[in-house]
């Protein structure tokens, strides 16, 4: 253990903390993290949670989720800046302007979405139990924001509902192109591709298995296949490497990094903790009108 890692594992027993990170951030804050999970868990552990301080290694959104779930709680992260650009693709005019337009209407938010907009949907959702939560909605009418990847790959498995879709989309997977994965395959013709629902439908339909991070992590682990392509975030290859040692994962040559996600260090993570700073404060009323969309994706996901 070096002498960072040392005084971060100090701070948290001096200030009752537990380190909760994302798949995305890197290797070497996962491997200091008390849990590691994807966006699901993430907010479910924020309950579960005993410790009066929670640092989350990720971006703002999640944070948020944290603090919506357990206001109680101190979240701090290591850098408040580390923000999803997705969850800033739609605004609340949206879907004022849907509940205008449609009778019969769930507004269901992708839990990547600011809580301004948690507070004025029904229901949030994650890359894992969208499919479960929207078939449970008893509204004929979805509006899905802000991801119109996610939504469109939903609304193909939930063929009986009418989706309204919004132009948001999450730059990283979005770039992640047929052509590269094509490239890959011409060195691993025998690889599986593992793709996040968050990447483009051209890209979904090459997939030998689409789902959330943890999905594809459980997804690896389990096949006996050698090669894999994996199109998501790089982060999650210190997991998948970590458990399947004699398994190879590819990425595209254009290598899908999330900036915001990556601003998450050892260092600043040492600071946060030393000073408490970059606390999560939210207003106490939109605090409760976003708590309603987490707490019934719980659950209706349970
Ligand atoms: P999941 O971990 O839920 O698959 O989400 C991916 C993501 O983009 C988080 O920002
Ligand atoms: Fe947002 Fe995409 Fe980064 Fe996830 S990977 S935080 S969706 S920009």
């Amino acid at each position: 253990m070096n002498d960072r890692v040392k005084k971060i594992e100090w701070l948290k027993k001096e200030r009752d903390a537990v380190i909760l990170a994302h798949y995305y951030v890197d290797g070497a804050v996962q491997e200091i993290a008390d849990f590691v999970g994807d966006s699901y868990y993430l907010s479910k552990m924020a309950a579960l949670i005993q410790h009066q301080t929670i640092l989350l290694c990720g971006v703002r959104f999640m944070g948020e989720s944290v603090k919506i779930l357990s206001p109680m709680k101190t979240v701090i992260m290591p850098d408040l800046s580390a923000d999803c650009p997705m969850a800033h693709m739609v605004d609340e005019k949206t879907i004022r302007r849907a509940r205008e337009e449609f009778d019969d209407l769930a507004v269901v938010c992708y839990i990547n979405s600011t809580a301004e907009i948690k507070a004025l949907s029904d229901v949030c959702v994650t890359s894992s139990n969208a499919q479960k939560i929207i078939e449970a909605l008893p509204q004929k009418n979805i509006l899905f924001v802000p991801d119109k990847n996610l939504g469109s790959y939903i609304a193909s498995l939930v063929p009986d509902k009418n989706f309204i879709f919004h132009e948001g989309h999450c730059p990283v997977h979005n770039r992640i192109s047929k052509m590269g994965i094509q490239k890959v395959m011409r060195d691993y013709p025998e690889a599986r591709i593992l793709v996040h629902p968050e990447c483009t439908a051209e890209v979904i339909e090459m997939a030998d298995y689409v789902g959330s991070t943890s999905g594809i992590i459980d997804f690896a682990e389990k096949s006996t296949d050698k090669d894999f392509v994996v199109c998501t975030e790089q982060g999650i290859v210190y997991q998948l490497e970590r458990n399947n040692p004699h398994k190879r994962f590819h990425f595209t040559e254009d290598i899908p990094v999330c900036q915001d996600m990556k601003m998450i260090t050892l260092d600043k993570i040492e600071h946060a903790l030393l000073a408490m700073e970059n606390k999560i404060e939210l207003d106490e009323s939109l605090r409760n009108k976003a708590k309603g969309a987490l707490e019934r994706m719980h659950e209706i996901a349970r």
